[in-house]
């Protein structure tokens, strides 16, 4: 079949996981836009439905053959990541890209956090990119002559910079969590290009999407000083972030590997 260059995915399958909000509802609906068959798994069965029934009716209007099928799946237990990574490849036949954007930060200073809650923090950061890996990567393998699979792992300006704002709870689980999977790409990335896949990490700053309101980052206090170190001086949209995930997806960005990539508006720059 004839590509179509509109459709910068066509061909290939993704696995997205957190699709019913923010930035992996924004990845779902442009992924299926661009022609990609996606398995785009979440928490909340009716939210992973209400978006993948969203970006299907998008794929239809632009005609580009791409497809969302929403699963119930929380990828912080193991059988159930299984589960989303072989629906996946079961329903579609392979896997070309994985997209670990699913993640849940726990805010605290270091001497309020117990041993346990900081175990589950650092687990709620690093385990869902894990488990997504470890099942996805034996349907990733590929002959490097031939073709290259992607994964896209999500880190965080706050796994690159101190991002302590007033108003807010110590952050050192979530840094030390991002800074985890920022490490763990790059590892990964050395490890599996004999394996024709490449790894690379982006890096949000502050987007705007829901976690902002569910961890109290959204207060005027906090949107000021956020401001304060931002050389663009806004919030990111969701979109802008499913954008550089589709560019790290697609084959237009085949000499991309091991790399974390920011998209913070210039806040790890200052
Ligand atoms: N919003 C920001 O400012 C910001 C900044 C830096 C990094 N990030 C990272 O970006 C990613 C997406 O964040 P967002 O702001 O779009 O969040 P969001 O809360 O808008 O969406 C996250 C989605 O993931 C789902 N989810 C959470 N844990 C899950 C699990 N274990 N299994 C399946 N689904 C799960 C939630 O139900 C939700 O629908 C996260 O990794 C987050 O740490 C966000």
């Amino acid at each position: 079949m004839e590509r179509d260059g509109r459709f910068r995915l066509a061909g290939k399958v993704c696995a997205i996981s957190g699709i019913g909000s923010g930035q992996g509802q924004a990845a779902a609906i442009l992924f299926a836009a661009h022609g990609a068959k996606v398995v785009g798994c979440d928490l909340r069965a009716e939210r992973a439905h209400a978006v993948a029934d969203e970006a299907n009716a998008g794929a239809d209007a632009a005609g580009s053959g791409g497809e969302v099928v929403g699963i119930d799946a929380n990828v912080f237990v193991e059988a159930e990541a299984e589960r989303w990574i072989t629906t996946a490849v079961d329903g579609f036949g392979r896997l070309d890209v994985l997209y670990n954007n699913a993640a849940l930060g726990d805010f605290g200073m270091m001497e309020d956090m117990s041993l346990e809650r900081w175990r589950t923090a650092i687990g709620y950061e690093l385990d869902g990119v894990f488990l997504g890996c470890h099942y996805a990567l034996p349907h990733l393998r590929r002959d490097p002559a031939d073709s290259w699979s992607s994964i896209i792992n999500t880190g965080s300006v706050s796994g690159m910079v101190s991002t302590l704002l007033p108003g807010m709870p110590g952050g050192m689980a979530h840094a030390a969590g991002k800074a985890g999977v920022i490490g763990l790409t790059r590892s990964l990335a050395e490890e599996y290009a004999p394996a024709g896949v490449r790894v690379n990490s982006i890096s949000p700053g502050s987007i705007d999407t829901p976690s902002l309101a569910l961890a109290d980052f959204d207060a005027d206090e906090v949107l000021a000083a956020v401001k304060e170190k931002l050389l663009i001086k806004r919030r990111g949209r969701p979109e802008e972030v499913a954008r550089l995930a589709l560019f790290l997806a697609s084959d237009e960005s085949s000499y991309i590997t091991g790399v974390n990539i920011p998209i913070d508006g210039g806040w790890s720059a200052t």
